[in-house]
């Protein structure tokens, strides 16, 4: 029987994986702690170890891993940047689930626009305490403005398709230009200093590499236009909290919305409601007026959750049945 160490295990998790497991017959471990180079050894007497975002599979993580007898790495996502590809061994192999629902990450990123855009947090948080003013409330069409989208994969697309329906002119950046896809749907592509010239509301869809990490810093900002709003339920290493932090009490910057953060791992998917904030940054960008913040659950929709599981079950039979799966990551 194929034996799986569950790492980083939230409750709706096994719900899941135990309702598609039934089909598999698969052992698994439910563990809480996330995969790193400490919790590695826990692997010991397993052939799989399933991850999600924040696990940490560094080299010395591989090593232990490697040692553990663990074939194969499932992650239990589509972003594989926490996993040092290039340090995976021959007798390992990585599978991920590449599109579970670009929708949700799609709707999600909309939502954090108007929330921020309509200060519909503001809002809530008054009408619960019976006030009904409008004071500071004051927001802007949607429609008419120009919407810079970086990486137009399935995300990006869904996300340009659903800003088409505001009436928006978007103008899309990608090293892998989609001309059918822009046709289709009515957007253009441009190179990314005209995107963050002409952009009223830049969108993060790409995934997070070498080339581009911290690529939103202090000298892309200060080519955005002023009162820029940015979006990003990509990953948080894309941008430089520190230029945001900085750029954001200048006033360059008009509104956030984050989904990621860049030093997510210690606090996001946690409940951290009864300790006190130790990140500076995240506590600063907390307190800011114009910053909307959710903790990685843009992918969190019952739709998504449904294909993670059945697709990470299915993953795992391919490689153990096949020796190959569509969804591995070579590196
Ligand atoms: P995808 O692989 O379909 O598309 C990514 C696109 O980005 C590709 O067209 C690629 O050419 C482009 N790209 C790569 N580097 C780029 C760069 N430096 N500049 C511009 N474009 C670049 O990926 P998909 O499914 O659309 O997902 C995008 C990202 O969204 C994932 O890599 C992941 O980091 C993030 N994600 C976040 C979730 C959440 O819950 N917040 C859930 C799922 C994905």
């Amino acid at each position: 029987m194929i034996k799986i160490a569950f790492f980083d295990t939230k409750e709706y998790d096994k719900t899941l994986f135990d309702k598609y497991n039934k089909d598999y017959g698969y052992e698994i471990t439910y563990l809480e702690s996330k995969l790193n180079s400490e919790t590695a050894p826990l692997a010991k007497g397993y052939d799989v170890v399933c991850i999600f975002v924040n696990d940490v599979v560094d080299q010395r993580t591989i090593e232990i891993l490697k040692e553990c007898n663990v074939k194969l790495i499932a992650l239990r996502c589509a972003g594989y940047n926490n996993v040092d590809m290039k340090h995976i061994p021959e007798g390992i192999q990585v599978v991920r689930v590449p599109a579970y629902s670009p929708y949700a990450v799609a709707e999600h990123t909309v939502a954090l626009l108007l929330s921020i855009d309509r200060k519909i947090y503001k809002a809530y948080q008054r009408t619960k305490k019976y006030n009904f003013t409008l004071n500071g409330l004051l927001g802007f069409d949607i429609h008419g403005k120009t919407v810079g989208v970086i990486g137009t994969g399935k995300i990006g697309k869904v996300f340009c398709q659903i800003m088409k329906g505001f009436g928006t002119r978007i103008l899309a950046y990608d090293m892998y230009p989609d001309e059918k896809a822009a046709n289709q749907i009515g957007y253009e592509y441009v190179e990314l200093p005209k995107l963050l010239q002409e952009s009223d509301i830049i969108s993060l869809h790409c995934p997070l590499t070498e080339d581009n990490y911290k690529m939103i810093n202090l000298e892309t900002i200060s080519q955005m236009k002023d009162g820029v709003i940015l979006l990003n339920t990509s990953r948080g290493k894309l941008i430089d909290t520190d230029s945001l932090i900085q750029k954001l009490g200048e006033g360059k910057i008009g509104g956030v919305g984050l989904d990621v953060y860049e030093d997510e791992e210690e606090y996001f998917l946690n409940d951290m409601s009864n300790s006190y904030m130790r990140d500076k940054d995240l506590s600063i960008l907390l307190s800011m007026p114009n910053v909307v913040i959710t903790s990685h659950q843009a992918f969190f929709t019952e739709e998504a959750l449904n294909k993670i599981a059945s697709d990470t079950c299915k993953n795992i039979k391919n490689i153990f049945t096949k020796g190959s799966s569509e969804n591995e990551v070579k590196a």
